[in-house]
């Protein structure tokens, strides 16, 4: 008997009990994720255009520890079966990928198309499909074609039409089988992340003004490719499209914090997602004080801070068929101290509203950003979205935890258990509509600017050998049974 039979059998059992309150919804969806520039490796097979992250990590090799980078990754140019393989093992209602901009539209525009990186994508939507698992497809993971960022990339406001044009080419490419679209993940990461660090490609720390500009041309990208699909796909395809960002949860150190605590939030989502899903449009409420002050005082004039005209919040605002979040960590925040200097926040903006974050016991933020598991996080930030933008569809796209290398990740199956017990808890008793839940990641892969060292997978990939082979961590059959059986009762 197999490990997949075994999870079946234990299915079969589970189903003759009652269903409990930690049985999911009927209809609610379990998933794994990846993306292009982590797994696939092919980074110049055929007509493959360069990307950011590949001029990135070969300009300067010492960039990524041990001079990593994914040239290679996980082959999953090459092992797009196995990927499929696991997913059906792991019996996964949806499988999370992007789509390499760059080996869809070498140029970064639509005068080529590649051919084989359709024919790749092609092999791995209709693979998928035929084993019953739905592909669920990212526009935008990171990796920006090279010719485009020469062209001043997010901080362009042309790159809107050219990422359009690039999603109508997808859409009109894909959209007949694939029916749940991102168009972007994580902006936050593209704009502050890229600027206000340095340290994420394309490499350019210019942290006064860009992550700005770069947040609201973003935005009208998100809201011109969502038009598109409205208008010309979703009459024949009746498919779905949304944006998912990052939410790091945070709650007030103490009680006079709180206000601190709100416009953290709105300062690290609420750039990214208020202009979209809330009613009023725009920058969310508070920020756009924080955000023209802060240019005033690194010497810009309130003139060049990227204010969005009525007509441009009513172009982006209700672009949306769900709403996305990636969620993983949870944090304090208070008032800084006279002469304190500024915890660095991975993304670098905490400094602008004045603020230390703390680990969610108090302690201070250590070097790694995965320090302290808080699953109660996920259950108030879910409440928090729904109070901000209502009763519609979350979509949980990111939820996950690194460990090192080896098959028993006890940490992770414990870290899987207890977020998925706050996702059931805002579902039942707080009426949060959250239809999907996906974990990150279905492998390990290239951890960004940590390389090869943070292993998130559900299975195991040994990079020493040049077949790539995946083998299944303890995770994957916490996560099969859960799926196979509905229920948190495993
Ligand atoms: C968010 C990103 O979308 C993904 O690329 C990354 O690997 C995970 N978080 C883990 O850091």
């Amino acid at each position: 008997m197999d490990w997949l039979q075994a999870v079946l059998i234990s299915a079969v059992l589970a189903a003759s009990c009652t269903a409990s309150n930690r049985t999911f919804p009927p209809g609610f969806k379990f998933g794994a994720a990846s993306s292009s520039y982590q797994i696939e490796g092919g980074w110049n097979a055929t007509d493959k255009g360069e990307s950011i992250w590949d001029r990135f990590v070969h300009d300067d090799p010492t960039r990524i520890p041990n001079n990593e980078n994914g040239d290679v990754a996980c082959d999953s140019y090459n092992n797009w079966e196995r990927d499929i393989e696991m997913a059906v093992e792991l019996r996964l209602h949806f499988y999370r990928f992007s789509l390499s901009w760059s080996r869809i539209l070498p140029t970064g525009f639509n005068n080529r198309i590649s051919e084989d990186g359709v024919r790749y994508y092609n092999n791995l939507i209709d693979g998928l499909l035929a084993r019953g698992i739905e592909p669920f497809v990212t526009l935008f993971h990171w990796d920006l074609p090279q010719p485009v960022q020469e062209l001043s990339g997010w901080t362009n406001p042309l790159i809107a039409d050219w990422f359009a044009e690039y999603a109508r080419v997808v859409y009109t490419l894909f959209g007949d089988r694939v029916k749940m679209w991102l168009t972007f993940n994580e902006p936050i990461v593209v704009c502050d992340g890229a600027y206000n660090t340095g340290i994420i490609a394309p490499g350019i720390l210019n942290p006064e003004i860009a992550p700005y500009v770069c947040n609201k041309i973003l935005l009208m990208a998100h809201a011109k490719a969502w038009r598109i699909y409205d208008e010309e796909f979703r009459p024949k395809y009746h498919g779905k499209v949304g944006l998912t960002n990052m939410w790091v949860w945070i709650e007030p150190a103490a009680d006079e914090y709180k206000d601190l605590a709100e416009l953290a939030l709105q300062n690290f989502g609420g750039r990214y997602s208020h202009a979209i899903f809330s009613k009023e449009g725009g920058w969310p409420p508070g920020i756009e004080e924080v955000m023209a002050e802060n240019s005033l005082k690194r010497g810009y004039s309130k003139s060049q801070f990227p204010a969005f005209t009525e007509e441009e919040k009513d172009l982006v605002r209700g672009t949306y068929d769900f709403c996305g979040l990636n969620h993983y960590i949870s944090r304090l925040i208070r008032k800084a101290k006279e002469g304190e200097t500024f915890t660095a926040f991975p993304l670098g903006d905490v400094e602008d509203l004045d603020g230390i974050m703390l680990l969610p016991d108090g302690r201070e933020v250590g070097t790694s950003y995965w320090d302290v598991v808080y699953p109660v996080g996920m259950r108030r930030l879910l409440v928090w979205l729904k109070e901000q933008y209502g009763d519609i569809e979350y979509v949980i796209t990111e939820n996950g935890y690194p460990t090192g290398a080896g098959l028993e990740d006890t940490s992770r199956v414990n870290y899987y258990k207890d977020y998925l017990e706050q996702v059931l808890l805002a579902i039942n008793e707080d009426g949060v509509n959250v239809t999907h839940y996906t974990t990150w990641s279905l492998m390990d892969s290239f951890e960004w600017v940590d390389g090869y060292s943070h292993k998130f997978g559900l299975y195991e990939v040994d990079f020493t050998d040049p077949k790539r082979t995946r083998t299944p961590r303890q995770s994957a059959y916490y996560y099969a049974s859960v799926i196979a059986q509905h229920s948190l009762d495993v």
